[in-house]
């Protein structure tokens, strides 16, 4: 059987149960520490060596922005190393055109951050329909009380972007949201700011700038509660590394989900991330009784990596909120999925940042599942989701989400009846494989 769609525009058939799943799986690499890497090779002297990097759409638009800016980095393709010449803290050209992030937000926001200390040089930044859409003041704001100009529709909100590029100053900051794109594009400001900066979220997200610019040579402090308060003094020279890139927990979900629903299922995933400022999803599925165990627990040019195996089973219902949300925030639409197998009410409150994803995830999600069947009310800050409900195949549509493309591929494994899911080539976005690996792992 093939899952491949032959023609990308045809909605693609996702047949439903009876089938289960079994076998292993590799993910591609972490898209969170492939920007990372791409970006802070570009900025650092000598060479920087990529192994494992995710040759999907978002880190490529980081690399073509890198390109166009006069960094070499060699091509990006599955199981091949990345190599960057790094160009040194300010050695970046002013860019002929505009730089497009396309549905990138961390190629936007972590490039507004590294530009906006540009003395003298002009950029403008922008991206696709959906990626133009969402909210930049975000990190524009406390860019500005280092200094930085920069302006754009809404009041400097919305992208493009133009970047006047000058010396900024350090500065004291407290982040409104627990966001790692905020976070990185102002540590990443800070590098080269006249004086020292700080960095205070109100919960911690994601560590992989604090980890990896340590390990370029940057001088950084962790402190405050929970390591929430990060301070960056400029001064020193990064020095091109060499990076290994672990699988995508964040894709890795959907196997763990599609495993623990699916009456029959087993696999293995195999070399994934488990830096625990992401591992929020392992302690929901433990919450909901799924069986994963841990394998083979290893550390990988400083972040911790395993192997996940995982087998359907019984599920109780879940409730998140607070600041588990930050170390699951991706998860979500997946969680809601799983939602649905599970006996009793879950509930996911203080989740509004996924209004702002590539879609607005909340109300895509409700639309999607609930065209499936399910039993879920949305909320301003979340969803409430009944269980265990029977799912009926149904006419879906990612709406253009990466996400939401495989969480109801996810979702489509326990209806009753052939699901057609629209816009299925938007899981290039962060895996391209997504398909042919669910074509194998099926039986
Ligand atoms: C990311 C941070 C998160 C996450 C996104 C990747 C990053 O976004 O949702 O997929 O690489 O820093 P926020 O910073 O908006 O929470």
């Amino acid at each position: 059987m093939t899952l491949a769609p032959s023609d990308l525009q045809a909605p693609l058939l996702l047949p439903g149960a009876p089938g289960s799943l079994a076998g292993q799986v590799r993910v591609p690499g972490d898209k969170s520490i492939s920007h990372r890497a791409l970006l802070f090779g570009a900025i650092a002297e000598g060479e920087t060596r990529i192994e494992g990097l995710l040759p999907a759409e978002d880190p490529l638009s980081t690399a073509a922005c890198l390109r166009a800016m006069g960094v070499a980095v060699s091509p990006i393709e599955a199981g091949r190393e990345v190599i960057v010449q790094g160009v040194g803290l300010d050695g970046f050209r002013e860019p002929e055109n505009l730089l497009d992030c396309g549905n990138s937000g961390t190629t936007m926001r972590l490039m507004l951050g590294l530009l906006a200390g540009r003395a003298g040089r002009h950029f403008v930044l922008t991206g696709d329909a959906s990626l133009r859409r969402r909210p930049m003041r975000r990190v524009g704001g406390p860019l500005a009380q280092m200094g930085a100009t920069i302006a754009g529709r809404g009041g400097g909100n919305l992208a493009p972007l133009a970047i006047a590029g000058r010396q900024l100053h350090g500065a004291t900051i407290r982040t409104p949201v627990a966001s790692a794109q905020v976070k990185s594009a102002l540590l990443l400001a800070a590098l080269t700011a006249a004086g020292p900066t700080t960095v205070i979220e109100p919960a911690l997200s994601r560590d992989h700038s604090e980890r990896m610019l340590r390990a370029f040579g940057a001088d950084l402090v962790v402190a405050g509660p929970g390591g929430t308060e990060v301070t960056v003094t400029p001064g020193n020279t990064l020095r091109g590394q060499t990076v290994v890139v672990p699988g995508d927990i964040s894709s890795a979900a959907f196997w763990l989900v599609a495993a623990a629903i699916t009456p029959g299922a087993a696999l293995t995933v195999e070399n994934v991330g488990l830096n625990p400022s992401r591992t929020g999803i392992l302690e929901v599925l433990e919450q909901m009784g799924a069986r994963i165990t841990v394998l083979n627990r290893r550390d990988v040019a400083g972040e911790p990596v395993g192997d996940l195996a995982v087998e359907h089973g019984p599920l109780r219902a879940f409730t998140i909120g607070g600041d588990l949300i930050p170390r699951l925030v991706d998860e979500i639409p997946v969680l809601a999925v799983a939602a649905c197998c599970a006996e009793g009410v879950s509930t996911i409150r203080g989740a509004e940042e996924l209004r702002v994803k590539e879609t607005d995830r909340l109300a895509v999600m409700a639309r999607q599942l609930g065209a499936m069947g399910a039993r879920l009310e949305e909320h301003a800050d979340g969803l409430t989701i009944q269980g265990v409900t029977t799912l009926h195949g149904a006419e879906v549509d990612s709406e253009t989400d990466h996400r939401v493309a495989m969480s109801l591929a996810v979702a489509s494994l326990v209806a009753s009846g052939d699901t057609r899911l629209h816009d299925s080539a938007a899981a290039a976005v962060s895996y391209p494989g997504f398909w042919d690996d669910l074509a194998r792992l099926r039986r």
